[in-house]
């Protein structure tokens, strides 16, 4: 195919709306799709869906959509009237630095379809739901506390949120106050790179220093327990890989429609 017989490049079909910089390298994007709803259509809190935008390299572009194109959890509730993305801004990645440059007013591409198997769907009510993260993987989290908070959906939700420094504890304001109001929310920031001595007083380290079972018992009021817990695990893949272990000494085991165990996963890379 000669360039002047290529497709056309997918349209771009959505607006930001919203941009909050949490520091040069983590933000949270607010996206409106065209038309009246603004929104996607109905999906499970813990989905993805692709974000997209003409690359600067012709090489970084997904099949013939002439556009880079890449999964980003759902951090908004369905019932939103726009769609909140928590973004980590990866250095020479293909789209991360061009997503940086969006302004509110500028178009992007949001597909309208969402997919994923990171959800609730296989959790039965009442559980204790662990919740454990590093960086922007706090996302999907956000999504099913913000729409099921208050349904009855779950017995806990220990929302265990793994990052670099403070200013990466995206979303710590509306936990920390959530948290307050609802002794069924517990939220426990880990920072791994805050100078010592410094003002940082949380838990320094990394997520499993959360998941130590006399610490856990003691910060939830609850064991850390296969029978009542199931573990979400998001982000990065050698932190799923260290949790994994880690509880698997515990009884633990991942969960697979045909093998139900108490590990969920979802991977960013
Ligand atoms: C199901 C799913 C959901 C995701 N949701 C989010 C989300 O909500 N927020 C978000 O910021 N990212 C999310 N990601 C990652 C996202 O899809 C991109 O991979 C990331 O934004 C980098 O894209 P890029 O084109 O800039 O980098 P690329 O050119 O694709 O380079 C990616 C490479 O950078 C490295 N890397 C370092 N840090 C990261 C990181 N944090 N994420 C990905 N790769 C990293 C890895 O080695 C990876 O292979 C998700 C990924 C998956 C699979
Ligand atoms: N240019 C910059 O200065 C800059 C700054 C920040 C981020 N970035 C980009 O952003 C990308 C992602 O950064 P991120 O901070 O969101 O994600 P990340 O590198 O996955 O770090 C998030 C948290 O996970 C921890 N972690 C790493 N390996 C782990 C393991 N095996 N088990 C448990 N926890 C583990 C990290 O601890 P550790 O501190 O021990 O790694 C950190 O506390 C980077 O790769 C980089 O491209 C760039």
């Amino acid at each position: 195919m000669t360039d002047a017989e290529q497709p056309p490049p997918t349209p771009l079909n959505a607006t930001v709306v919203e941009r909050v910089d949490h520091n040069p390298f983590q933000m949270v994007l607010r996206v409106r799709m065209d038309g009246e709803s603004g929104n996607l259509g109905p999906f499970e809190p813990g989905q993805f869906t692709n974000l997209g935008l003409p690359p600067r390299d012709p090489a970084h572009a997904s099949g013939s959509s002439g556009l880079v194109k890449r999964p980003y959890s759902i951090a908004s509730a369905p019932a939103e009237p726009s769609v909140e993305f928590f973004l980590r801004l990866v250095d020479n990645g293909a789209l991360t630095p061009l997503l940086w440059k969006l302004a509110v007013g500028d178009r992007l591409w949001m597909e309208q379809r969402t997919v994923g198997k990171f959800t609730l769907a296989d959790v039965p009510d009442g559980k204790d739901l662990v919740m454990v993260s590093t960086g922007t993987g706090l996302a999907p989290f956000v999504s099913m506390l913000r729409h099921y908070r208050g349904t009855g959906r779950w017995n806990r939700m220990v929302m265990v949120h793994g990052v670099r420094i403070e200013s990466d504890l995206g979303y710590r304001g509306e936990l920390e106050s959530l948290a307050q109001q609802d002794s069924q929310l517990v939220y426990l920031p880990v920072c791994s790179r805050e100078p010592e001595p410094g003002p940082w007083q949380g838990m320094r380290g990394h997520v499993m220093a959360a998941l130590e079972p006399e610490f856990y018992a003691k910060a939830v009021g609850a064991p850390l327990d296969p029978e009542q817990c199931q573990v979400f695990l998001c982000g990065n893949p050698q932190m799923i890989e260290s949790v994994e272990t880690q509880l698997a000494e515990l009884g633990f085991r991942p969960h697979t429609r045909k093998n139900p165990g108490q590990i969920h996963k979802e991977r960013y890379w």
